[in-house]
C-alpha cells in the first residue's frame, strides 16, 4: 500500500484531521457519490472497523485517510447510526500520532466493556521499509473520544514470539467466550500462509498467546486479513479476506478475496474444526467484511464495497474522496454457506413502489426506459420453465450496459461491467470485469434484488448469493432491457426509489 506519495507533512492528530475534515468537506464532488452507503466526508476510505452495537445505536470505524482520496496512514473515520440506513458522521476517532501506531492506526475492533467502549487496533510502524505491527487499545466512556493505553502495545513482539510474522501481523477481532475475552488476529507463516492467532485475556489490557486457531495451506492465499469469529444457527463461522488465494472455478478472481469458514470451534484447544469454506461475494468490489450482534441477536455485516490492486475513478477525476461500504447485511447459514440478505430497515425506506406483473420475454427484447434511476430497487421474479438463458441490460446505452445473465443449462449467474462506463484498470494484475457464479434455481424460479445506489450495484440471487460491485457511468442511462433464450415469464417486476 505504498501508492500515495502525498502524505502531509507534521504531526497527524486528531484535531488537525476533524479541522482538515471542516475545511474541506465542500471539495468533495457529489457526481458518484452515493445516497445510502457510508462514505468519507473526505479523503480515503477502506476497511469497516470496531462494528458494535453500542448503547443503543450501531456504530462504525473506518479506515480513514483524510488528507486525500488515495490510501495513507491511517485514521479511524467514525459514523453511527440508529436503522443501519441514515448515518451521522462523527469526529475522527484514532489518529497515527503515537510511536507505536506513527504510520497508521490499521484495522481493529470494538467491544464494551462496564460501559466504556474498547477499540483494538494495530499500530503500524514503518522503519528503514522494516514494518512492525503491534496490537493496541484505545478506550472511551463517551464512544466519541479514545484515550490510547499507557501500556500500548498490549500484544508486542514478545507475546507474539515465534507464532507469526510481527512484519504482519493485524486486524485484531476482540470477541467474549465463556467469561473470557478473546482476540482473533490475522498472521502468516514464513513460507507465506495464513494463519490465525488467538490471544486471551481476562481483563483486555493484559494479553496471553492462547492457540492457533487455523492455518492455510499454500494455495488459500499469502496471508489472511481481517478475521471475525462468531456462532450462528448452530455453528461456528470464521471469515477472513486472503490475499492472493488460488482461483477454484468460479471461486476467488480478484486478487484480494472474501472467504468464510463452517465449521465448530473447539474452545478448548482453541482450535477450528472446518466443515466447509466458500467465497462470500462473487462482484468486484467486496473486501474485509467484519460483524456486530446486535439487541435483536442479529448477526450483522458490513464490508469495504472496493477492492486493492485497481484504479479509483473518484481518485483519478480529482472528486477528493475515495472508498464506501456496502449496504449492512444480516447472516444466516444455509447448509453449510454463509447467506447475507439486506437488512430489513433498508425496506422502510423504499417509495414510489411500482409492480408489472406477467411480462413475457420471448423474441424480441422487453425494454423500460426509465426504470433505471440513481437510487433504485429493482425486484425481478422469472419463471424460467420454458426458457435457456434470461438477459437483463441494465443503465444501456447503445451497447454499453452493466449486463446480468441466467444460463439454465450451466446454472451460472453472471454480472459483468466490461467496457462500462470510466475504465477501472488493475494497478498490477490483470482485471476481472465479469463473475459468474452458480445458483440453483427453486421451481425454475430467480428472483433478483438489485440495489443501485449511484456508483454502485448490490445483487441478491435466490436469496442465496451476493454480487457486489461499483461501476462510473459517464452518460447516465434509465433504461433496462430483458432478452431471453425461449420465454422466460417475468411474474412480477417491482422497483421502487430508495430514500
Ligand atoms: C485490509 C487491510 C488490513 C489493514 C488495513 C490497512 O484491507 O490491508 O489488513 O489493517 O487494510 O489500511
Amino acid at each position: 500500500k505504498g501508492v500515495n506519495k502525498m502524505y502531509v507533512e507534521g504531526r497527524m492528530t486528531v484535531e488537525r484531521a476533524n479541522d482538515y475534515i471542516q475545511e474541506n468537506r465542500e471539495k468533495v464532488n457529489p457526481r458518484y457519490r452515493p445516497a445510502f452507503h457510508v462514505a468519507p466526508p473526505v479523503g480515503w476510505m477502506n476497511d469497516p472497523n470496531g462494528f458494535i452495537y453500542y448503547q443503543g445505536e450501531y456504530h462504525l470505524f473506518y479506515q480513514f485517510y483524510p488528507y486525500n482520496s488515495q490510501w495513507g496512514p491511517m485514521h479511524w473515520g467514525h459514523a453511527k447510526s440508529k436503522d443501519l440506513i441514515h448515518w451521522e458522521e462523527l469526529p475522527v476517532a484514532l489518529a497515527p500520532d503515537e510511536w507505536y501506531d506513527k504510520d497508521g492506526c490499521f484495522s481493529g475492533s470494538a467491544i464494551e466493556k462496564d460501559g466504556r467502549l474498547y477499540l483494538m487496533y494495530t499500530g503500524h510502524v514503518v522503519e528503514n521499509d522494516v514494518v512492525t505491527q503491534t496490537q493496541c487499545i484505545a478506550v472511551s466512556d463517551d464512544g466519541i473520544t479514545f484515550e490510547k493505553l499507557a501500556s500500548n502495545p498490549v500484544i508486542g513482539v514478545e507475546l507474539l514470539g515465534d507464532e507469526g510474522s510481527i512484519h504482519d501481523c493485524r486486524d485484531p477481532k476482540v470477541i467474549q467466550h465463556d467469561g473470557r475475552y478473546y482476540s482473533v488476529l490475522a498472521t502468516k507463516t514464513p513460507d507465506n500462509r495464513g494463519k490465525i492467532l488467538l490471544f486471551a485475556s481476562d481483563d483486555l489490557i493484559q494479553w496471553s498467546f492462547f492457540s492457533v486457531l487455523l492455518e492455510g495451506t499454500a494455495t488459500q492465499g499469502v496471508m489472511w486479513e481481517c478475521p471475525d469469529l462468531f456462532h450462528l444457527d448452530g455453528k461456528d463461522v470464521l471469515i477472513m479476506s486472503p490475499i492472493q488465494i488460488q482461483r477454484d472455478a468460479h471461486e476467488y478472481h480478484n486478487t484480494s478475496s472474501t472467504m468464510a469458514w463452517i465449521g465448530e470451534m473447539d474452545w478448548e484447544s482453541g482450535t477450528f474444526l472446518v466443515e466447509n469454506s466458500h467465497e462470500m461475494d462473487y462482484g468486484m468490489d467486496y473486501y474485509a467484511p467484519q460483524t456486530l450482534l446486535d439487541e435483536q441477536g442479529r448477526r450483522i455485516l458490513i464490508a469495504w464495497m472496493q477492492m486493492w490492486e485497481r484504479t479509483y475513478p473518484t481518485h483519478e477525476l480529482g472528486h477528493n474522496w475515495t472508498g464506501e461500504m456496502c449496504l449492512p447485511r444480516e447472516l444466516s447459514i444455509n447448509h453449510n454457506r454463509l447467506v447475507q440478505l439486506p437488512v430489513s430497515e433498508i425496506y422502510d425506506y423504499l417509495t414510489d413502489q411500482q409492480v408489472v406483473e406477467n411480462i413475457e420475454v420471448i423474441k424480441e427484447p422487453v425494454s423500460f426506459p426509465d426504470v433505471v434511476t440513481e437510487n433504485v430497487y429493482l425486484k425481478i421474479v422469472a419463471d424460467l420453465s420454458q426458457a435457456q438463458k434470461l438477459t437483463m441490460a441494465f443503465a444501456k446505452k447503445e451497447h454499453q450496459s452493466l449486463f446480468m445473465t441466467y444460463d439454465k443449462e450451466t446454472a451460472l449467474f453472471s454480472f459483468s461491467r466490461e467496457n462500462f462506463g470510466y475504465a477501472i484498470t488493475g494497478i498490477e494484475k490483470e482485471q476481472v470485469h465479469t463473475r459468474e457464479f452458480p445458483v440453483a434455481l427453486i421451481h425454475d424460479q430467480l428472483t433478483i434484488e438489485i440495489f443501485r445506489d449511484t456508483n454502485a450495484i448490490e445483487i441478491f440471487v435466490n436469496g442465496q448469493e451476493t454480487s457486489t460491485s461499483t461501476f462510473y457511468e459517464i452518460e447516465a442511462s434509465s433504461e433496462l432491457v430483458f432478452e431471453s433464450q425461449g420465454k422466460a415469464l417475468i411474474t412480477s417486476f417491482k422497483s421502487a426509489q430508495v430514500n
